[in-house]
C-alpha cells in the first residue's frame, strides 16, 4: 500500500485517453491500484480519483461521497438528464476552483470492487463527481467545461 504522486496540470498524461481495463487478467494488480487510489485520495482530502492522475492510463475511479466508497472499473454513463452548476476543484489543480455545469442525474454502468458488472443511478454531487472522474478517462478536464465569466 502507498499514497501515489498526483499528475498536476502542466502534466500531458492528464490529456490521455486511458484504456479499458482487462479484469480478467489483471485482478491483483488492479486491487493494488484501488487500495493506493483510495489512500491517495484520503491523503489529499479529495471526493474522487481517476487512475491517470497517479500516471496509470487505466478506466479505473474510486470516489468517498457521504462516507460511501465507490470503485469504478470501465464506467460507462449510459443516461444522463437535467442539469446543475457545482464550483468544482481537482486535485490535479490544487489552487483552482470554477464553476461547471453537469447533467443533475447520471446512470452509470461499471465494474465493481469484487469485478461484478453492475449499474449506480446518482443524482446531485455524486453525479457530478461521476461526470468529473469519467471525463479524466478521456483526457478531458473541468477547466474546459468552466463556465465563462
Ligand atoms: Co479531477
Amino acid at each position: 500500500m502507498a499514497i501515489r504522486n498526483i499528475r498536476y496540470e502542466t502534466d500531458d498524461i492528464l490529456r490521455k485517453k486511458s484504456k479499458i481495463v482487462d479484469v480478467d487478467n489483471n485482478k491483483s494488480k488492479i486491487l493494488e491500484l484501488i487500495v493506493d487510489m483510495f489512500e491517495t485520495l484520503q491523503a489529499n482530502n479529495g471526493l474522487g480519483l481517476a487512475a491517470v492522475q497517479v500516471g496509470v492510463l487505466k478506466r479505473v475511479i474510486v470516489i468517498e461521497h457521504d462516507n460511501q466508497r465507490y470503485v469504478l472499473i470501465n464506467p460507462e454513463i449510459i443516461l444522463q438528464e437535467g442539469e446543475q452548476i457545482c464550483e468544482e476543484g481537482c486535485l490535479s489543480f490544487p489552487e483552482a476552483f470554477y464553476e461547471v455545469k453537469r447533467p443533475e442525474h447520471v446512470k452509470v454502468k461499471y465494474i465493481n470492487e469484487d469485478f461484478k458488472m453492475t449499474e449506480l443511478d446518482a443524482h446531485g454531487l455524486l453525479a457530478v463527481i461521476i461526470s468529473h472522474e469519467t471525463d479524466h478517462l478521456d483526457g478531458v478536464l473541468f477547466i474546459d467545461k468552466k463556465i465563462k465569466e
